[in-house]
């Protein structure tokens, strides 16, 4: 598969990674000059996902490549705050699987497998390479960081789909993980099947001593590429945000992703407040910047590009995650549109 190299963009030690979970991080410069594929050295080949994890207390990434074609399909690395791979942890799944993303605790590497099977054949004829296997269930996993060798264990639940986590923390004996929910999954390159996918933010509750799982629903609206204040990464936390995902429009106008508003979910009260755009303006994933020298997570901005349907420009818009339903502090207007994609990071030079 071609490496578009469009998925994410990090910053790790000197490199700044452009990345594609079926391919290795290009490098590139501030001024997106493409530099050439980045393999840490020689210490990771094929491939690196593109939603690795810093640890905000140690510096480190946390990441995983997976792979269709032979054992291991998965392995775990982490490289230190110098971007120096330090630890490398094959993991031992009995299939291939397409792992989108995974989250990290101060104690656990987590993983969701869901029932996606990934199907050569169904690849060589050049359809879509993926079934959707609901009788395999989706499987948790979670992985002692500490000790690492090999996966603790999998819990096996009812199946669902996920592409990303939003946040997971420890409480007391209990691991919380946050995260928008698929009930199913269907693949195939149409709106119908886009529509078909209708997700929920959910929070799964998992205890490691006796593998009691649990499930709350936090909001049924449809949602997805969430985003948090990184510096709690696998601590308790909470603010969280997340794009809500309008059916009805995409419905109308037969295009996916349009998202009109942005949500920010209080998890502590389990309260949510949103920020709508004006009608015809839609915005992207979002990414929280914390005010130089802020601590608490409401002080600092939430940015997103937003795109006027008419005019065909865009705007970098800046909320105040203080005052998050009231008008932004700031709209930079920019000259072209930024269509929707994927995810995007703010690196300060
Ligand atoms: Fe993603």
């Amino acid at each position: 598969m071609r490496n578009y190299a469009n998925t994410n963009v990090i910053s790790c030690g000197d490199n700044i990674l452009a990345l594609f979970e079926v391919g290795l991080p290009y490098k590139i410069t501030p001024e997106l000059e493409t530099l050439g594929e980045y393999n840490f050295g020689g210490k990771v080949q094929e491939a690196m996902t593109a939603h690795p994890r810093f640890d905000p207390k140690t510096g480190e990434l946390h990441f995983f490549r997976y792979s269709f074609i032979a054992p291991p399909y998965l392995i775990y690395y982490v490289a230190n705050n110098q971007g120096k791979v330090v630890k490398e942890v094959p993991i031992d799944l009995p299939e291939p699987a397409l792992l989108h993303d995974f989250i990290i605790t101060e104690n656990y590497v987590i993983f969701f497998h869901c029932p996606l099977v990934f199907n050569i054949i169904k690849a060589l004829v050049g359809g879509s390479p993926f079934v959707w296997k609901p009788e395999k269930g989706t499987k948790i996993s979670l992985m002692n960081r500490h000790q690492g060798k090999e996966i603790n264990f999998w819990l096996k639940t009812e199946s669902f789909w996920m592409w990303h986590f939003m946040n997971a923390f420890e409480d007391n004996n209990q691991v919380i993980i946050d995260f928008p929910h698929y009930p199913t999954l269907i693949l195939d390159d149409n709106i119908a099947s886009v529509l078909s996918n209708k997700s929920s933010f959910r929070r799964i509750i998992v205890e490691p001593t006796t593998g009691k799982v649990k499930q709350e629903i936090i909001d049924d609206r449809m949602v997805d590429f969430p985003i948090f204040d990184q510096r709690k990464t696998g601590q308790p936390y909470r603010f969280g945000y997340m794009p809500h995902v309008d059916l009805e429009l995409m419905a109308s106008k037969g295009i996916p992703n349009y998202f009109p508003e942005l949500i920010q979910y209080n998890l502590v009260n389990k309260t949510s407040k949103v920020h709508r755009f004006k009608p015809g303006n839609y915005c992207g994933e979002a990414t929280f910047v914390s005010r130089k020298g802020g601590e608490s997570e409401s002080d600092g901005y939430v940015m997103t590009f937003v795109s006027n349907e008419d005019t065909g420009t865009s705007d970098l818009v800046i909320i105040d995650a203080a005052n998050f339903g009231e008008e932004p502090l700031a709209k930079i207007h920019l000259p072209v549109r930024v269509p929707t994609g994927f995810h995007g990071n703010w690196i300060s030079t």
